[in-house]
């Protein structure tokens, strides 16, 4: 790993992925490895934009997200962050982060994925690391695991790999997606995916068939992404969500996400099928709904989705780029932030 000048601040833009394949479960919790791989669409909308500014005044790090000063667990998870950052390039020196989220925060959007692969571009830039892409999301992996996939645009999978060196993600060629996502709850989830890994871990009796099942189902996504097969993308994509969700109620005590709004957009989503318009549903640890579809048909089912869940709840996007810097821009500082972005 090379090691070019630091220049002291950098911004980087990422977006947010929705697995088709999810992820769920780690085998070692510390390198954030995954029990098994998984396969994402890197969205266009919702970005988060980071701003890393190394602050040699300081004697620890400070991080503002959307406006306000981020203390408690979120302020932990950007300072262990930033120390794998700093011990990479053998630097000591505090910084100060400011982020701005343009998703709702912790409703299942994967806030986590576009902060922790904004995050990570901006902070190996700022501290002079030199990374490829692999390695950029190996490292982007260390924050929260669906950012491995930020880092990769339009389809990516992540390869579970065995160790810190093999998991991480790369492209796969696929024909064109969108995802109409409709947002059900905005507030934040009651239960983390974290702690709600650990819980299907120690206590579902499915955990190993979960395993096993999605090693098979990832291969044969992958060829359907290959084959440029929508339908067959489609329909892993709605099962393999439902299974998931299977899986998380399976614990104990139980989990769950979905809510009654959210059962309602996946009935209306079937509805739609049998009208002979493609669209398959899916659901991240959120009660939000997102819909696989054909760019063209997107315009199409989110009216209908807007009947379910209201005008404003439903947005349409494509497939957006991997996590990248911006030149010379920087996120603002909290008092000239928007107020429409901490709301
Ligand atoms: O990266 P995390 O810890 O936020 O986990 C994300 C897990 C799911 O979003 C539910 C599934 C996935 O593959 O993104």
């Amino acid at each position: 790993m090379s090691q070019a000048s630091a220049p002291g601040a950098a911004t980087a833009r990422a977006f947010p992925n929705l697995a088709l394949v999810k992820y769920w479960g780690k085998r070692d919790e510390d390198l954030i490895l995954p029990v098994a791989g998984s396969l994402s669409l890197t969205l266009d909308a919702f970005p988060t934009t980071t701003t890393v500014r190394l602050d040699p005044g300081r004697d620890q790090d400070t991080f503002e997200l959307n406006g306000a000063a981020a203390t408690g667990t979120a302020a932990q998870r950007v300072t262990a962050f930033l120390d794998l950052v700093r011990e990479r390039a053998g630097a000591t020196t505090r910084a100060s982060v400011r982020s701005v989220n343009e998703a709702p925060t912790g409703a299942g959007l994967a806030s986590s994925a576009s902060g922790f692969a904004a995050l990570a571009t901006a902070a190996a830039a700022a501290y002079g690391l030199d990374l490829d892409t692999s390695a950029l999301s190996r490292l982007a992996r260390r924050g929260s695991g669906s950012a491995a996939r930020s880092v990769i645009g339009n389809v990516a999978i992540w390869h579970a790999g065995t160790d810190d060196e093999t998991s991480f993600a790369e492209p796969v060629p696929a024909p064109d997606l969108a995802m109409v996502v409709a947002t059900v709850d905005c507030a934040a989830k009651a239960i983390s995916s974290r702690e709600a890994m650990r819980r299907t871990a120690s206590s579902s009796p499915y955990f190993v068939a979960w395993i096993t099942s999605t090693e098979t189902t990832l291969t044969e996504m992958v060829a359907a992404c290959r084959a440029g097969d929508f339908t067959r993308i489609g329909q892993i994509t709605e099962a393999h969500a439902l299974r998931m969700h299977g899986l998380i109620a399976s614990t104990e005590p139980p989990i769950r996400y979905l809510q009654p709004r959210s059962i309602e957009v996946m009935d209306a989503v079937v509805a739609l099928r049998e009208e002979g318009v493609e669209a398959y549903s899916t659901a991240d640890a959120g009660p939000n709904v997102a819909v696989l579809v054909r760019p063209e048909q997107a315009e199409a089912v989110a009216a209908r989705l807007r009947d379910v869940v209201g005008p404003e709840q439903v947005r349409t996007t494509g497939a957006g780029p991997g996590a990248h810097l911006l030149s010379g821009t920087e996120v603002p500082a909290a008092a000239e932030a928007s107020t429409e972005a901490g709301s």
